[in-house]
């Protein structure tokens, strides 16, 4: 690892034990990969907002049985179109489908955008997810 600084950091035994949990529930093979993976995440979550540019994902499940649901979400990726890359359908079982939506832009837009898409009746589930590639993540 280029210019990897080591630092000792000072916790409760509770606390301790907890991080211990997470790292095993997650998979990681050392402390210091989960505080890197930790600090980046917080990084990406902190500088996305307002008139950053943002990139990430909506991901949407809903019935595509409830009237005009699918109407109005193609409706909106219209309006938006700018802020789309791809869009990815799956059809979950006879009722259920699955939306992945690609997305770069300003975040309040981006923000904005999925918003409308899960706020409309008949969405299950939604969320966005921001990433970056940016080098403030190390
Ligand atoms: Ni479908």
């Amino acid at each position: 690892m280029v210019n990897a600084v080591r630092f000792t950091v000072s916790l409760e035994q509770g606390l301790l034990e907890q991080f211990d949990d997470f790292l095993a529930e997650k998979g990681y093979a050392s402390r210091s990969e989960a505080i890197r993976d930790l600090i980046r995440d917080q990084r990406v979550a902190d500088r996305w907002g307002d008139d950053q540019q943002a990139m990430g994902t909506i991901t949407l499940v809903y019935d595509h049985h409830v009237s005009d649901l699918s109407e109005k979400l193609t409706a909106i990726q219209h309006d938006c179109h700018e802020l789309i890359l791809s869009t990815m359908h799956l059809h979950l079982d006879h009722d259920n489908c699955l939306e992945v939506i690609a997305v770069h832009g300003p975040g309040r837009t981006v923000q904005s955008l999925a918003d409308r898409l899960i706020s409309i009746k008949g969405v299950k589930h939604g969320k966005l997810t921001v990433t970056s590639a940016g080098r403030e993540l190390g």
